[in-house]
């Protein structure tokens, strides 16, 4: 297993690291223990020292999970990562208790890489006003975390105005070859790097939806090019090549996949694309969003809507099911993401929208479409 170096820090992190979020389930929702432990040993005899956990993830199993693989296996040898759920956070009190709790269920004395989870403009106020850095680095100074980090969901000005507010460790944010404009973007990735930060890249498949179903007009780019390499491939070593990303977190949901990537990490290296290899990721990338049927960047200039309907996000669910063809995974993001008050159908059609919006999205009438959409699923 190739490893690249945390900047500021003495740690090598192997290229490919274990996303604990993703692991397989039985029909009841549990995590498949008997499966998940076999994908967790596959990786960690092959090298993978970085595994990513969070207090949410499978309904709050994974930590005491990922706590009882830590038993099996030398702990000096893992890097563990989790997250502060900063949504839950009420006072400077609940800090603590949340980071004991984790400790309790990852059944260790300190966390390698503690991380704000799923940072946007609200929750880094709100952190920020309870006065997390100083937590932070008291917990850092304690010894019961190692590398102080956030992972991020927002735009890149909240990115620019959280990476300035301090010296952080490192960053987690969503890099993949689709999404170089979006959230921290590429631009968010070039700030990081030049603050020392390590970055580690999330998403890299976009959560699987670059591996399957690939639109036609998208296959044929890739298969025109005869680079004869799988979507997952073409996905992975694009993030790979970045030298910056200081490592590439798959959440990885069989042993198949597991052996796939680390075979995957193998054979890619940084700085290795070709300018034309590049040049068709572009096309690609321009191939995806020419597909985007509503031009909305999820500016929120839009917001607040009088009747409480949450329009950029019912537009980016709906523009990324028309994106990937994929309708039922995002009917059921549609369902589970968005309040059924606050779904399309609930629109009262009073316009207040419509003058706010940058591009002149005739919002109402999208929303009557959209309930229409997803109401046939
Ligand atoms: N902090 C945050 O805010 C945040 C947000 C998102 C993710 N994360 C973390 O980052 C990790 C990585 O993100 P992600 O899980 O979205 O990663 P991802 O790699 O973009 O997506 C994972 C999905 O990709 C598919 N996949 C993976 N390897 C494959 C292979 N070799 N062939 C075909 N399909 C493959 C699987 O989809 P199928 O199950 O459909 O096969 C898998 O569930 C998460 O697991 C989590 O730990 C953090």
């Amino acid at each position: 297993m190739k490893h690249r170096k945390m900047p500021l820090s003495t740690d090598s992190i192997s290229a490919l690291s274990f996303g604990c979020m993703r692991f397989p389930t039985t029909p009841e929702g549990k995590i498949d223990e008997e499966q998940s432990f076999a994908m967790l040993h596959h990786a960690y005899d092959n090298g993978v020292n970085y595994y990513d956990t969070a207090w949410v993830y499978h309904n709050g199993e994974s930590e005491p999970f990922l706590g009882r693989f830590l038993q099996q296996v030398d702990r000096s040898k893992i890097l563990v990562a989790t997250k502060l759920p900063c949504w839950l956070i009420k006072n400077r009190e609940d800090m603590d208790t949340y980071l004991n709790k984790q400790l309790e269920r990852l059944q260790t004395d300190y966390i390698d890489y503690y991380l704000l989870h799923a940072l946007n403009r609200s929750t880094w106020k709100d952190m920020n006003d309870l006065g997390i850095l100083d937590f932070l680095q008291e917990a850092k100074l304690q010894g019961r975390i190692r590398h102080i980090g956030f992972s991020f969901h927002d735009t890149y000005p909240i990115f620019h105005k959280i990476v300035m507010a301090f010296q952080w460790d490192f960053c987690q944010i969503m890099l993949n070859y689709l999404d170089t404009h979006n959230q921290a973007g590429m631009k968010g990735y070039n700030l990081a790097i030049s603050r020392s930060m390590g970055v580690i890249a999330m998403e890299p498949l976009r959560g699987g939806k670059l591996v399957s179903p690939i639109p036609h007009e998208i296959s044929s780019i890739w298969c025109n090019s005869k680079l004869n390499r799988s979507p997952q491939e073409h996905a992975i070593r694009w993030v790979w090549n970045l030298s910056g990303c200081t490592t590439l977190l798959s959440g990885m949901s069989t042993l198949e996949q597991v052996k796939e990537n680390l075979a995957l990490a193998d054979i890619c290296n940084a700085e290795e694309l070709s300018e034309t290899e590049l040049k068709l990721y572009r096309k690609v990338r321009r191939e995806y969003l020419k597909r985007i049927p509503i031009p909305c960047t999820e500016c929120r200039y839009c917001l607040p809507c009088p009747a409480k309907i949450a329009i950029p996000t019912i537009f980016g669910v709906y523009n990324e099911s028309v994106m990937f063809e994929e309708k039922p995974r995002h009917a059921n993001e549609y369902k589970v993401f968005i309040p059924k008050e606050s779904r399309a159908d609930k629109c009262t059609k009073c316009g207040a929208c419509i003058p706010k919006c940058p591009h002149h999205i005739d919002i109402p009438s999208q929303m009557e479409k959209i309930a229409a959409f997803f109401a046939s699923e």
